[in-house]
This record gives structure tokens, C-alpha cells and sequence, in this order.
């Protein structure tokens, strides 16, 4: 008798066996990418800190989500970089706000294509957080009021789906009641349901004013509203809170220092779950990849299989080009 007689190589043989045999299939359709409209036309203004993406005036974002839809993409996930910041976030709420018009464009020109709003203030106030803020403090119920107006706003654009960001106590139940009362019970939820107080967010916060760190992040007051570190049971809370509040899909975020908490998550609830590969991760692969340590496509690719290995069934990424070029089922 011949030893060993359990051979699991056998089937890591050749690609068409692995193929087979895969557990986890990535599929174009699982990609969101993320994509930031600004003001003017013909604008591509590539972003250093994000390789590969550009902020885009709403013609060319337009183009961009169907020659994405084309590649097999399925939701995009918008965001606005408003003229003008200030206090209240007030471009956020416009009718003719950057993101309110980038939101119907893209439903113009490929209406079939979901749109993800991201439903928050932070890219409209100078200080960058994600409400308002009075005496240094991240007021909750107050803030809540403007996010459902955002949210009406961009329900009325068009947006498939609203996606609150904030990490605001009983933000979800706000949003539903609000869009159910506005004519809009069809307009689905993404909840940023447990959003760490990740450092691997700046690189999103810094993109176009390098040098210019007025806008550094001011951790101290971050920490009050998004997730401690070292917390996971605190996450399957809030995500079991959002769930219960009407959350129909809900995010982990960051997405690969964080894959027990998504892994929990699925295991837990079995709910549509998203990851958010964020700005910093992107960043770390890409300079890595620079430097010629480790190879760019291969390492977006298995970061993302990673994520779905986890429990993810959709994955907010700055890379969806990339990945599909190289696309999951080759080797
Ligand atoms: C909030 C929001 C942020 C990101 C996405 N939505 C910033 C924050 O929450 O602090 C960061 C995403 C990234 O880093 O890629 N509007």
C-alpha cells in the first residue's frame, strides 16, 4: 500500500482542478467601487493617494459607471466634493449638490446600475466629521435630522440606496422612517454598521491637498462616535442594533485587518454583509507594489478573495479595474 493515501494535491494539480474545486468564487457583480464626483466638465483629476482613480466631473463619472456596468459591474458607490465646505454641510442637502447631480447622471445614463449613495457630512464640512459639531462635541440627535434630509435628497436623485456613514446612535431607524415617510420604502440601506477608528482612513481625507494638513483628522473626537479597536463583540452589537433598526445590508469597515469581525458577522446573522477594502489599505498595497516588494495585481486579488473567504458578499473597492482585469478564476 503506497503512503500517504490522502493526497490533497491532487486536485491543486493543474488551474482547471483548482477551478473546480474553489470554495469562494469572486465575481464582478460582488465589486462597489467607489467613485468621487466633482464640479466642472471634462474633469479626470487623478487622485496620488488612490493609484488608479481620479476625481470625476459628473459627465465623466457617468462614463465611468457604464463602461464599469459594462465589465460586469453591478452598484456603485458615490461620493461628492462639494465646491464650498462649511458648518452644516450644506451642498450635501442641495437639490443641484455635486452629489445629487452626480447620483441622477449616473441613473441617466445606465439606469439599470445600482447607486450607493454615501450619506453623510463629511465631505462637506471643513472639519470633516461626519455631523455636526458644536464645542468640540459630535452632536447625535441634531446631526440625525440633517442626515435624513440628505438622504431624501438623494433618494429624490435617485439613489438606490443610501449608505450613513456616521456612526450615529439610532441612525438607521432615522433613515428608514424618514425615507418610508418621503414616499421612498424601496430605497434600500447600507449601514456602515461597525466603522472602526481606523488610521487607514487618511489617505481618503487627504486626497487632493497634499501638504496642506488642515484637515488632519482630529482623532480625539473620532474615537467618540466610531468603533474602539480593540472591539468585537461591541460590533456583532452594532451591527445586531442596525439590523433591527432596518439595516438591509451592513459594513465592516476596514476590511482586512478586521476579517474576524466580518467572519463573526456572517456567521452570526447571515445578513447581506459588505467589507470596505479603505483608502489606507489601498494605499499600503500600492506603495508596496511601487517599491517592487510584492506584485500589485496579485496582491489586490488575493486581498479580495480574502475578504469573501471571510464572509463577504460585496467589497467597496478603489481597485474594481484591476481586479477584473486580472480577473479571480485565471489561475
Ligand atoms: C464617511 C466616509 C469615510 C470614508 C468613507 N466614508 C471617512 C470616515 O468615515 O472617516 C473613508 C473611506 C476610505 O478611507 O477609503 N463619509
Amino acid at each position: 500500500m503506497s503512503y500517504p493515501t490522502e493526497r490533497p494535491r491532487r486536485l491543486r494539480r493543474t488551474a482547471a482542478l483548482r477551478q473546480l474545486v474553489r470554495e469562494r468564487r469572486l465575481a464582478p457583480a460582488q465589486l462597489v467601487p467607489a467613485l468621487f464626483a466633482v464640479h466642472g466638465t471634462h474633469v479626470r483629476r487623478p487622485i496620488d493617494e488612490l493609484p488608479g482613480n481620479a476625481q470625476l466631473s459628473v459627465d465623466e463619472l457617468a462614463e465611468e459607471a457604464a463602461a464599469l456596468w459594462d465589465l460586469g459591474v453591478r452598484a456603485v458607490l458615490l461620493f461628492g466634493v462639494p465646491k464650498k465646505k462649511d458648518e452644516t454641510g450644506s451642498e450635501a442637502l442641495a437639490e443641484d449638490g455635486i452629489q445629487a447631480r452626480a447620483i441622477a447622471a449616473v441613473k441617466r445614463r445606465v439606469p439599470e446600475l445600482i447607486v450607493v449613495a454615501d450619506t453623510c457630512m463629511s465631505m462637506f464640512t471643513p472639519h470633516g466629521h461626519s455631523g455636526l459639531v458644536r464645542e468640540g462635541r459630535l452632536l447625535n440627535d441634531e446631526s440625525l435630522e440633517s442626515l435624513c434630509q440628505i438622504a431624501l435628497t438623494q433618494a429624490r436623485a435617485g439613489a438606490d440606496m443610501v449608505a450613513p456613514s456616521a456612526m450615529l446612535d439610532g441612525q438607521i431607524g432615522a433613515l428608514r422612517r424618514a425615507l418610508d415617510g418621503g414616499g421612498f420604502a424601496d430605497t434600500c440601506i447600507m449601514a456602515y454598521a461597525a466603522k472602526y477608528a481606523s488610521c487607514l482612513y487618511d489617505p481618503f481625507f487627504r486626497q487632493g491637498q497634499k501638504g496642506d494638513t488642515g484637515n488632519d483628522v482630529d482623532y480625539e473626537l473620532k474615537q467618540t462616535h466610531q468603533m474602539d479597536i480593540p472591539n468585537g463583540d461591541e460590533a456583532l452589537r452594532e451591527i445586531a442594533l442596525d439590523l433591527r433598526e432596518g439595516a438591509d445590508v451592513v459594513m465592516v469597515k476596514p476590511g482586512l485587518w478586521y476579517l474576524d469581525v466580518v467572519w463573526r458577522a456572517k456567521e452570526k446573522f447571515g445578513a447581506p454583509l459588505a467589507v470596505y477594502n479603505v483608502s489606507g489599505e489601498c494605499a499600503m498595497l500600492a506603495a508596496a507594489a511601487k517599491e517592487g516588494m510584492i506584485d500589485f495585481d496579485r496582491a489586490v486579488s488575493e486581498s479580495m478573495q480574502c475578504c469573501v473567504r471571510a464572509g463577504a458578499d460585496m467589497i467597496v473597492t478603489y481597485f474594481a479595474r484591476q481586479v477584473i482585469d486580472v480577473m479571480m478564476d485565471r489561475a
